[in-house]
């Protein structure tokens, strides 16, 4: 299996030098790079919002891994696409406290052309997302409390990618699987033998510690 892809997260860039930590992305072998969208409410601090998305969509060709953090995630879908956001990913807590659907969240998604993605904290089963499976092109399990980087990866989490691995086979699905959160040189091996897709990687991507192989 050689096809897996590393989406480097800039959370754990230098945010006075982001242009810089884009071209550290292409070169380092990131296939994406993975924005991490925090809105102070449902985490507890801000990152990126929209401006910063579209100034940096002209300094590559890299698909853009928006992984939304925010509370109300319908407010923001439409204006993260006009951005420049390739991938979209919500919080299914986040959706569900705010009275929304995931599953039309995930439809207009997919109707502005984008891919379209789920992302479920260490406490949510995977048997809450079952009913949405279908209408999501990446499902997107934390391995760590979503709000910061260089956390300690809770291994735990990772049989939910296996889990969803098999669904997958039994429902003739095609989504793929996606985890972040305490990716490094020593957890690697395991996070890739659960089956995941997309392995995101913040601080040791960017402390040059990660030794990425798929
Ligand atoms: C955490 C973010 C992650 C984070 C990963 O809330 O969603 O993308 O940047 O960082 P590391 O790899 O340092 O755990
Ligand atoms: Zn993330």
């Amino acid at each position: 299996m050689n096809n897996r892809l590393l989406a480097p997260s800039l959370l754990a860039a230098d945010f006075g030098r982001l242009a810089e930590a884009v071209q550290k992305i292409e070169k380092g072998g990131g296939d994406v790079a993975h924005i991490d969208v925090m809105d102070g409410s449902f985490v507890p601090e801000v990152s990126f919002g929209q401006v910063v998305v579209r100034s940096l969509r002209p300094l590559t060709k890299l698909p853009f891994d928006v992984h939304l953090m925010v509370q109300n995630p319908e407010k923001q879908i439409e204006s993260f696409a006009q951005a420049g956001a390739d991938w979209i990913t919500f919080h299914y807590e986040a959706a569900r406290d705010s009275g929304e659907d995931s599953v039309q969240l995930l439809k207009k998604i997919r109707s502005l052309g984008k891919k379209a993605g789920i992302s479920v904290k260490p406490a949510t089963s995977v048997d809450a997302l079952k009913n949405l499976l279908e209408f999501a092109d990446i499902i997107l399990i934390m391995t760590v409390e979503p709000g910061f980087g260089g956390q300690k990866l809770i291994p735990e989490c990772l049989d939910k990618v296996r889990e969803l691995a098999k669904l997958r086979d039994q429902l003739g699905l095609s989504y793929k699987i996606s985890v972040d959160g305490g990716v490094n040189a020593q957890t690697l091996d395991s996070v890739l033998q659960s089956g995941v897709d997309i392995v995101v990687s913040g601080s040791a991507f960017f402390n040059g510690s990660l030794a990425w192989r798929n």
